[in-house]
């Protein structure tokens, strides 16, 4: 009796371990996000202070010079303050899923989640409960020696503001009230009143753009989306010159947002910002600022959307090239950790790669000039003596390396980058270079007699020596020789020259492709130059992107700033942005479809998932079929839009156009095999799920079970005299024509009554967008190596997960039936004996391993 009775307890203790974990992991990923979208709260915060700007404003001069100082003492006490917004506690959860253990305790989290979620009641309160409401009108920063430095700065702020309505101190504290700055708290309300207010009031862009943003997304509950007012402001914005809002603006007109589409006008506001992009990157030393990537999407960490190996960016061709978009940072360093050492045996080809990786630098990997240099430099030296003389006899490669390497650091000194910058030592480079043949080394030089940077200017010279780089495809050489054919006015010339280079994804190319399309002229076409300008726009990130912020505050832990700057990106246009947002708001993610066999699901949050829908649904017309595949999704279980499984079917048919993605294959078949959406039909359910497995390889499992599954329903529907298609009972029916990626859309918007997103796609424009990284193309091999036994691990542990669930579902069970057998004999009610029936597990629901909606 005692054994039995430490058992118990033990159990118990372990169920409650699970329990606490499970309500921690709810915790932590909903805390900032729940905030955002919870309206009620903040509206009931009206600012006592609001109403004090209908009091005229003295302008009394006296007190304007007193408003002014208040702000300049202000800022002197925020400046002494931390300025980043309150991290929260979860900081760092999401890296620390990299590690094995991380994994384990993942997927522990996860199916303790699946287990408790639908506990009885007296379990279900933590988990389920709404978040602790903030207290009403908080006290700024708390008690602290900052919070006090906090409030007195925010005192001073709010008596400028009173004295004379000053308008920084407006936009000081509308900024602190949006954005979080000095760990001041959030509050969206009152951020948008202030922001209104100056908007109004001064006409100043800034707020009006940020009061467009807030029509536009509805954020915090501070205001209903209404994207009429959203187009309104940021159109203000746009005129006063906000380049956030020239962005949106193009966007809106794009895609038909609020609007119809109409190109001219994209395309008017994309060349404003192109041609700032563009300017801003030529006061960045010969060749232009260094450009920087931050527009990355958060699930290709994870291999995408669903999972490794169901997602497009991770399964089928992609899985070959996955390094390009998901360098994760552990694969990264043991390949730096590789290539060092071969580079230590004196192997070039590691050497050079090496010092290319640190000067391009990468997502996890800082550019490091300095490192690339001494690595150049070290191949270079083995080639030529400091006289310059060459040394025979290196090894084989070298002389060609050399050069290369000889290019770059000629660069280096033409651009001034890890050393001061030095147009002897650069031409001296380039020379040296240019004897071995390398095309960089022509270009750089002809680029210092273009612009005579320490030698004489000759045309005829840089031409020639940008000719023949050009014929060794350098992008940059034929961006050159382009621009000289345009100055002789052959725009025929350049053209070819700027398409060859455009094929590299080089910025400038795009930019003049832009512009020869956008003249008046037969080449005219709108929609060209419109795409090339919005590639120009947004690769300049530098200027006007909010996605290094984001993805900062995302790495800590910040995840309410994080999804901030990502919808302020999204709104802009960015893709990432979008799948960002969108993913952010996901509460399907769930890969573990066991939460289905165990009762109803959670309560939802329907305006996070109307946002995560909007999103999705841009993401998906900016061509990501795997933003596709989840709009199915949505439409399918009806999450954030009513229920309609042909509208499901029809997206994963459009996502399965390319044969990428393995899950809307899958999905498809699910659909054919129980006729949701589609006819039934077995024959093709079963051709769905062989292409699903072509698609991808490891599917193997889960599409052999279906498969039997399938086969056993097929024959019994045969044996019964059913009507359903059999498998291979006619010869091959056609499968149905699928629609196509761009006809769907196009049915579709036309289709749809829905002020939101009503329009139709034009023309071949979303395809050639930026986002599929055509400037990460380079390099790629070095990241393949990929670490197949980390899966292999994976799989093991959730198979034993899986198993433990399974367990713990019966152990709950027995023991809620002893409880409830207790209950009722202390409260003098007999009970049959019989244990009430399991809960009915149906095949459907087995069969839908990667959580297939229903
Ligand atoms: C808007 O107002 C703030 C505060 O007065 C100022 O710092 C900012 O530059 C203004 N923005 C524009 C675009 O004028
Ligand atoms: C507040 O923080 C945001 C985001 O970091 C930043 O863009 C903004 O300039 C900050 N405002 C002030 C007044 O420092």
């Amino acid at each position: 009796m005692a054994r039995r009775c430490r058992l118990r307890v033990w159990m118990f203790l372990g169920v409650l371990c699970l329990l606490a974990v499970a309500v921690a992991a709810r915790r932590n990923g909903e805390q900032g996000l729940e905030r955002l979208t919870q309206a009620d709260d903040q509206l009931s915060t009206k600012s006592p202070s609001s109403s004090s700007s209908s009091s005229p404003p003295e302008t009394d001069s006296a007190a304007q010079k007193h408003a002014e100082d208040l702000v300049s003492e202000a800022l002197a006490i925020l400046r002494t303050l931390d300025p980043s917004p309150v991290r929260s506690q979860s900081a760092r959860t999401d890296a620390s899923r990299a590690t094995l253990y991380g994994k384990a305790l993942y997927y522990a989290k996860q199916a303790a989640t699946v287990v408790l979620v639908h506990s009885p009641a007296s379990l279900e309160e933590p988990a389920d409960a709404p978040p602790p409401s903030p207290p009403k009108s908080a006290p700024v920063g708390g008690t602290g020696l900052f919070g006090k430095k906090l409030r007195s700065a925010v005192d001073k702020l709010e008596a400028a503001r009173e004295m004379v309505g000053s308008y920084d101190a407006m936009f000081l504290l509308a900024q602190m009230n949006f954005y979080g700055n000095w760990s001041h708290p959030r509050n969206y309300l009152l951020a948008f009143e202030l922001y209104k207010e100056l908007a109004d009031l001064s006409g100043n862009a800034t707020a009006q753009s940020m009061v467009g943003f807030m029509y536009a997304t509805g954020i915090g509950g501070a205001v209903e989306r209404d994207q009429a007012k959203a187009l309104l402001y940021h159109t203000f914005a746009a005129l006063n010159g906000d380049t956030r809002s020239e962005m949106t603006v193009a966007f809106r007109h794009h895609t038909g947002i609020g609007t119809p589409r109409y190109c001219e006008d994209a395309a008017y506001y994309y060349k404003r910002v192109a041609d700032k992009a563009i300017d801003f990157w030529r006061t960045g030393p010969p060749g232009g600022h260094a450009l920087v990537k931050h527009s990355y999407r958060l699930a290709d960490d994870e291999g995408g959307v669903y999972g490794e190996g169901a997602s497009v960016v991770s399964s089928g061709m992609n899985a070959m090239r996955r390094g390009a978009t998901t360098d994760s940072g552990k694969d990264l360093d043991d390949i730096i950790e590789y290539l060092d050492l071969m580079a230590r045996k004196g192997d070039l080809s590691a050497t050079f790669t090496l010092a290319k990786l640190y000067y391009d630098g990468s997502r996890n990997l800082p550019r490091d000039v300095r490192k690339a240099k001494s690595y150049f430099t070290s191949i270079a030296k083995q080639y030529w003596t400091r006289d310059s003389k060459t040394i025979s006899g290196g090894p084989p490669g070298l002389e060609r390396l050399a050069g290369k390497a000889a290019g770059y650091i000629g660069k280096m000194y033409l651009r001034g980058e890890g050393v001061a910058q030095d147009f002897t030592q650069a031409s001296k480079w380039f020379r040296r270079g240019i004897q071995n043949g390398d095309a960089s080394s022509q270009n750089g030089l002809g680029y210092m007699y273009l612009y005579g940077y320490g030698v004489k200017i000759d045309r005829q010279r840089a031409a020639d020596l940008f000719l023949e780089a050009a014929e060794q495809d350098l992008p940059q050489a034929q961006i050159n020789l382009g621009k000289l054919f345009i100055e002789h006015t052959d725009i025929e010339a350049a053209k070819r020259y700027f398409e060859l280079a455009a094929r590299h994804g080089t910025l400038e190319a795009y930019y003049y492709l832009a512009e020869i399309y956008n003249s008046r002229g037969k080449e005219r076409s709108c929609i060209i130059a419109t795409t090339y300008y919005k590639v120009v726009a947004e690769r300049v990130e530098a200027l006007q992107s909010p996605l290094a912020w984001a993805n900062k505050a995302y790495q800590d832990g910040d995840r309410e700033s994080a999804l901030i700057g990502y919808m302020l990106a999204a709104e802009q246009g960015y893709e990432a942005g979008q799948a960002n947002v969108a993913y952010l708001l996901d509460q399907e993610k769930s890969r573990l479809p066991l939460h289905h066999l165990l009762g109803p699901a959670p309560r939802k949050d329907t305006q996070k998932q109307e946002l995560a829908l909007i999103y999705w649904t841009r993401s998906a017309k900016q061509s990501n079929t795997d933003s596709l595949v989840k709009m199915g999704d949505y439409y399918l279980g009806g999450i954030g839009t009513e229920q309609d499984a042909e509208k499901a079917a029809s997206c994963y048919q459009a996502a399965s156009e390319l044969q990428a993605s393995a899950q809307a294959l899958w999905n498809l078949g699910w659909m054919h095999e129980n006729g949701v959406g589609v006819e039934q039909d077995f024959h093709l359910a079963k051709r769905y799920y062989d292409h699903a497995l072509e698609t991808n390889q490891e599917a193997y499992l889960p599409v052999t079970l279906s498969l039997m599954k399938l086969r056993v329903r097929s024959a019994w529907n045969t044996l019964s005299g059913g009507g359903v298609n059999a498998i291979g009972a006619d010869p091959d029916p056609k499968p149905k024509p699928r629609p196509t990626l761009r006809e769907f859309l196009k049915k579709w918007y036309e289709a749809t009554p829905d002020d939101y997103d009503q329009d139709d796609i034009y023309g071949p424009s979303t395809e050639n967008n930026n986002n599929n990284g055509a400037d990460d193309d380079e390099g790629d091999e070095y990241y393949d190596t990929e670490l197949l036994d980390d899966d292999l691990i994976e799989s093991v542990i959730i198979l034993a997960l899986a198993a433990a669930v399974a367990a713990l579902v019966y152990y709950r069970q027995q023991r809620q039936q002893n409880l409830a057998r207790r209950q009722a004999e202390a409260a003098g009610v007999p009970l049959p004996h019989a244990p009430p029936p399991p809960p009915p597990l149906q095949e459907e629901e087995f069969a839908v391993p990667w959580g297939v909606p229903h």
